[in-house]
């Protein structure tokens, strides 16, 4: 199989990739739209026009990087959503067009599946494992069984974590976005300084809740006289959080392993699983319950193009390929994915 390109703009991050269909990547870039920091969060309009405005000079410069024209190509992978539907559908009529242009094929990959089958690139996971996806627009417990055979086992009932340590972050009056800020501060901080909520701890299933987590930070934040936080209690706040989601997700990964006994290895992914704190805790409880624990190396944490061309190569081997007619949807639940027809 020659490589494959693939493309990622459900987001706010415009991402191209070229790998080799043993995995090698050949090129990867990943332009991050830092300028909605000063919005506070990500603009759906600004996002999609910036996706248009650098797209085809980042994947002009793959291209370029792995070496290769589109002749050499076997297929362009772009990301069909979930995500916000102005950057879907930049990133994959940019790839259908291209398809259509050099006669290849276009495989339309849902995002999810994309963080899911990372660390089959990065450490040859075998099927089944357990995911745990956490980012700011996800947070799912999910069995991953094959390629396109995924049984969610849990998620979120509220907030999504790495949308908490958006929220969390705006408290403290620190940057968006909130989760590596957070982190940061957290370094500083005392964990054990404020007794926070462990949301559903100990609970059957492996549901996920944090809404108030947020809220029980937001008194906190509300105690003290307005304007900014001492130094000293903002570090101890943003550590006190950070310990309660890790413990809280330490403990909905161990349910989540009671429910999936098969499973091979916990795996991490998404924005969330940057995270130190959170790594080091659902690694420890991989150790207890005799799994192996993996996590992306951290610039395949968040959004990105390898784990794009990499999903897209996965289906390729399995035989599948996608109608150019297909549609971006801004929903595309993990579990409603197509099964490759072998
Ligand atoms: O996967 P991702 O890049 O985009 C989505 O699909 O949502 O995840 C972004 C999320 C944001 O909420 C961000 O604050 C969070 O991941 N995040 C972190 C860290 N780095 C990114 N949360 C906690 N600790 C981090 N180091
Ligand atoms: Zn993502």
């Amino acid at each position: 199989m020659r490589p494959v390109l693939g493309i990622e703009t459900s987001c706010d991050e415009t991402a191209a990739a070229v790998l080799a269909s043993d995995g090698t990547v050949l090129s990867e870039l990943v332009l991050s739209q830092r300028d909605h920091a000063g919005f506070g969060g990500v603009v759906p309009e600004i996002a999609a026009r910036a996706h248009i405005a650098h797209l085809p000079a980042l994947v002009g410069e793959a291209m370029a990087k792995a070496g290769l024209g589109y002749a050499d190509l076997e297929a362009i992978a772009a990301t069909s959503g979930p995500g916000l539907i102005g950057g879907l559908i930049v990133g994959s009529s940019f790839a259908k067009g291209i398809a259509l242009a050099a006669g290849l094929p276009f495989i339309g990959i849902n995002h999810l599946e994309a963080h899911a089958l990372t660390a089959r690139l990065t450490d040859g996971v075998a099927f089944p494992f357990l995911l745990m996806l956490v980012s700011g627009g996800h947070c799912q417990c999910v069995l991953v069984e094959a390629v396109g055979q995924y049984r969610r086992l849990g998620g979120t009932i509220d907030d999504a974590v790495g949308e908490a340590f958006d929220k969390v972050a705006k408290l403290l009056g620190l940057g968006w976005p909130g989760g590596p800020a957070v982190e940061r501060l957290a370094t500083t901080g005392d964990p054990r300084r404020f007794a926070l909520p462990r949301p559903l701890r100990g609970r059957a299933g492996c549901d996920f809740s944090f809404s108030g987590l947020k809220t029980a930070v937001a008194h906190l934040v509300a105690a003290y006289p307005p304007g900014p936080l001492p130094a000293r209690a903002a570090a101890d706040i943003a550590a006190s959080f950070q310990a309660a989601v890790a413990e809280v997700m330490a403990d909905r990964a161990a349910h989540a392993l009671a429910m999936a006994p098969d499973a091979r290895a916990l795996v991490v992914a998404g924005g969330v699983a940057a995270n130190a704190s959170i790594r080091a805790a659902l690694a420890s409880e991989a150790v207890r319950t005799g799994v192996g624990f993996v996590a992306p190396p951290l610039r395949l944490c968040g959004d990105n193009a390898v784990m794009v061309a990499w999903a897209g190569i996965e289906r390729l081997r399995l035989g599948a390929s996608t109608p150019i007619s297909q549609k971006p949807r801004p929903r595309w639940p993990l579990d409603s994915v197509d099964m490759p027809l072998a």
